[in-house]
């Protein structure tokens, strides 16, 4: 086991597959232009399952493809295939926003996905498209139920980000919604991480005000216990539904975060707030040597002192973690490219 100088194993690795996406949501893309990776800079399968079988041998046992949006890169279901047949794996997740998940459900249960988290933050067709720029809240919806269709055998998650004045009146709706597609919704609270460009303090609806409300509509709710390192509380209400509430922003989690994050270019992330990664691509495509590879990542994680969304709470006047200039010279730091 490789532990951090917080004594975190290293356990999860959320791999993105790509920096594109095809939405535009504010919480995350809000800006007109971006600047991409380079095309050839982004790994081949063959070079990603290299990349994860090294994390594994420094304990890594469940992998969550991540984007942008991973369903637009081509024939991703070949690279699920490959990960599932790894030995040492013991949960295969993604996470998507939907648009192309009608299209690709079946294929990618075939290939031995898991279990699979999407994205919904309305049930209203004209807010999808006012918070995302693109009219595509029926591809989200199919794609929802083509999931349950298919029925992925650890289950489906539901993500909201609840922005208030936005979608913070849907909390009820969307968790019948969730119940009527028998899967876990999770609120999750506004971050101010990179690509946040919009992001202000008083947009952020806290996991006490989601509570408050939720213990009004429905009356007491009872707190689950075995969380370990995940980033969601679940709860139950009295009618015996569960839901969850990842509050990076008010109760961050840092201290047992076991994530490490790898671009769809090759560079590792130890904290989705961290400003500089570790760039394996260049290590990986001079052909350094497995031990050399594993040796790289081991040092990143022992050295690893991250606490970004804590520190982030300490800081008296909060903005956007960087600017919309920032960005553009650097879109790794950018929320879609490392993964969420
Ligand atoms: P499971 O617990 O395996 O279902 O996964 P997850 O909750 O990590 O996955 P998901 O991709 O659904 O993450 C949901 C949201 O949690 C992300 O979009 C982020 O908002 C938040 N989140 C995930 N990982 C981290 C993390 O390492 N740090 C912080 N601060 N927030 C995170
Ligand atoms: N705050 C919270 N979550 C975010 N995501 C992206 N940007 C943010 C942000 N600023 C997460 C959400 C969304 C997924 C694609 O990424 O969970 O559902
Ligand atoms: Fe982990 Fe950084 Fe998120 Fe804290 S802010 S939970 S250290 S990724």
């Amino acid at each position: 086991m490789t532990r951090d100088t917080l004594h975190r194993p290293l356990k999860h690795l959320r791999l993105s597959v790509t920096d594109r996406c095809n939405l535009r949501c504010s919480y995350c893309m809000p800006e007109a232009e971006y600047a991409w990776l380079a095309r050839p800079d982004v790994l081949t399968f063959e070079e990603l399952v290299f990349v994860a079988d090294r994390f594994a041998a420094l304990g890594v046992d469940t992998i969550r493809l991540t984007g942008g949006e991973p369903l637009v890169r081509q024939d991703l279901s070949t690279l699920v295939q490959l990960l599932a047949a790894r030995p040492w794996l013991r949960d295969l997740a993604l996470t998507t926003n939907g648009v192309l998940l009608a299209e690709q459900a079946q294929a990618l249960k075939d290939a031995g996905l898991k279990r699979i988290t999407v994205s919904i933050d309305t049930l209203v067709p004209a807010r999808f498209k006012a918070l995302t720029r693109r009219d595509s809240h029926g591809a989200v919806l199919a794609g929802i139920h083509e999931a349950v269709r298919v029925g992925f055998p650890q289950g489906l998650k539901l993500d909201t980000v609840v922005l208030r004045g936005v979608n913070d009146g849907e909390l009820v709706p969307l968790l019948d919604f969730a119940g009527a597609m028998n899967a876990e919704l999770r609120f999750i609270e506004y971050m101010d991480v990179g690509g946040a460009t919009r992001w202000k303090r008083e947009d952020v609806v806290s996991r006490a005000e989601v509570l408050e409300r939720l213990t009004n509509a429905f009356g007491r709710l009872e707190p689950l216990d075995g969380r370990g390192a995940a980033p969601a509380e679940r709860f139950r209400l009295p009618d015996g539904r569960t839901f969850g509430v990842i509050a990076s922003t008010t109760q961050p989690f840092c201290g047992s975060c076991d994530r490490a994050r790898v671009t769809a270019d090759g560079t590792f992330f130890t904290c989705l707030y961290a400003t500089a990664g570790l760039d394996l691509k260049t290590a990986l495509r001079r052909g350094d040597s497995v031990e050399a590879m594993e040796a790289l990542i081991r040092d990143r994680w022992t050295g690893r002192r991250d606490r970004g969304a804590e520190d982030r709470l300490a800081m008296r006047d909060r903005g956007p973690l960087v600017s919309a200039a920032q960005l553009k010279q650097e879109p790794r730091l950018e929320m879609h490219t490392r993964g969420g």
